[in-house]
Formats: structure tokens, sequence, C-alpha cells
């Protein structure tokens, strides 16, 4: 694992964007997250798309989860969310923008197909990723097994706690959720794993330095041949190693740089 910290989140958004450009300018295959930590490094992107050309065009994007059952259009569908926080801003093709389809009954047959259509794409070629304050990645609840497939999950209380800001209350946050399994996640070429703000300094330590495990699905990027950490100072508080990946950062050979 490359671990970069950086000292705010603006510079977290800025590092990131600089990595996704590279991919966008191959025509590659994206996988995008919603949530709050990534809406920075869409800004720096759409900034880039306006200010400097980078194209999209050429790009696919699959998103990771969604809420079962909220209507396609409802403001808090990661169907809408993505569009409004990115892929309108840019352009990509929005039938090249695809999410698992929280609406259809049968939700084995909605995961399997999601990932079916991921291999047919051709993989995702770099995935972006949050992390839940309970070391959680896609809607990955602990628990969940590592090589998991596109499927239903019922939320952990402290997720549906996290994420009732940005429904009505906490009542309004829907219990179940379509996401991408730790397998799927884990076939992407490239992982990129984004953190910031102190509330994730113990999932940043558990997910770079504790055990692989079930309880703390982002450990999987342990595994992973090609996994980038880029956390700021202050989700970087809990690391027993921060000194050394600084030092490796700064001695990084130059091929390296992105
Ligand atoms: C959400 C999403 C994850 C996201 C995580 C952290 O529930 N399903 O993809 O990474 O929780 O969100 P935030 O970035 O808002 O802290």
């Amino acid at each position: 694992m490359e671990i970069l910290i950086r000292p705010t989140a603006a510079d977290v958004a800025t590092q990131a964007a600089r990595i996704l450009a590279h991919y966008a300018r191959e025509g590659a295959t994206l996988g995008l997250a919603t949530g709050s930590t990534p809406v920075a490094t869409y800004q720096e992107l759409i900034r880039m798309h306006r200010e400097e050309g980078l194209s999209f065009a050429q790009c696919r994007a699959f998103l990771l989860d969604e809420y079962i059952g909220l209507p396609r259009e409802h403001e808090q569908s990661y169907y809408r969310t993505i569009r409004r926080e990115f892929t309108e801003h840019i352009d990509i093709e929005d039938a090249n923008v695809h999410s698992p389809d929280g609406l259809l009954p049968d939700s084995d047959a909605a995961g399997r197909s999601y990932d079916e259509a991921i291999q047919q794409s051709g993989g995702v070629d770099i995935q972006l990723l949050g992390v839940g304050t309970n070391g959680h990645v896609g809607f990955n609840e602990p628990g969940s097994s590592l090589a998991s497939p596109t499927r239903l999950k019922t939320l952990h209380p402290q997720t549906v706690k996290d994420n009732a800001r940005f429904f009505d209350s906490a009542d309004d946050v829907p219990r179940h959720v379509l996401t991408q399994g730790l397998g799927t996640i884990s076939r992407a070429r490239h992982l990129l794993l984004l953190a910031t703000g102190e509330g994730k300094a113990p999932a940043v330590h558990a997910l770079a330095e504790g055990p692989v495990s079930a309880h703390c699905p982002a450990s999987i990027l342990q595994l992973h041949p090609h996994a980038t950490v880029i956390v700021d100072e202050a989700a970087a508080r809990d690391l027993q190693e921060s000194e050394y990946y600084r030092y490796a950062d700064a001695n990084k050979p130059s091929w390296q740089r992105h």
C-alpha cells in the first residue's frame, strides 16, 4: 500500500484528482464513490475539465452502491447524487454512468447482473473509495465476506446514524442497500481510498495497520497489488508508521509521481 499524508482535506482532493485525471486521459473505466469525502476531488476534476480541457468523453463509470427502494430521482439516491455532484458537470456520456439498480424486486439477480456488466466492460481501472467510521467500504459493513459479490446488505446502525445528515431524519434512511462486494471491489486494477478528518483516524489505522479482517472491510486494501491511501493530517493521527510513510513518499522514484 502506498500511504500519502497531506496537510489538509483540500490537498487530499488535489492529489486524488491528479491521479484520477491520469486515468481519465487514458479513457479508463472509473469506479466512483459517493459520500462527502470525494466531493472536493470531484470539484477539482470539474475544474480541470472546464479550465484545462480534461475530457472524460472516452470514460465509463460504475458506482459502488445504491439504496434499496429509493426512486432513482430521489435527491439522495446515489444515481442522482453522482450526477449532481460530478458527472453532469463533465463530458462523460450519461449512458456510460452505471449504478446498481436498487428498485429491482430480485436483489440477488440485480447484484449478479451488475457484476457481469462490470466484467463485460473490461473491469474497473481505478476505484475511488471512502471509508465509513466503522471501516466499511461501499456499504460492506463489518462481517462482510472478503470475497463477496454485489449483493443486498443491511446497514449498520452506525452507518444509518452517520448518513442521517443527508435525510430529514434517521428514520428516513433506507435500511437496505445494494453494494459492490469486497470481491468485486478487489478486482479493480487500482484502489484509491481517501479519508479526511479525525473522525476517520481509527478506521484509517485499522485498515492500514490492523489485521486483514471482515471486522474492518477496508483492510482488503492490504491484499491488493495496487492500493493508494490518501489522508489528511487529522485522519493520519493514529497511524503508527506515519514517519515512514512520509519518508517513502518524499523519496519516491520520479516515475511514480502523479
Ligand atoms: C457511505 C458510502 C461509502 C462512503 C462512506 C463514508 O455510507 N456508502 O461509499 O465511503 O459512507 O462517507 P463520508 O465520506 O461521507 O464520510
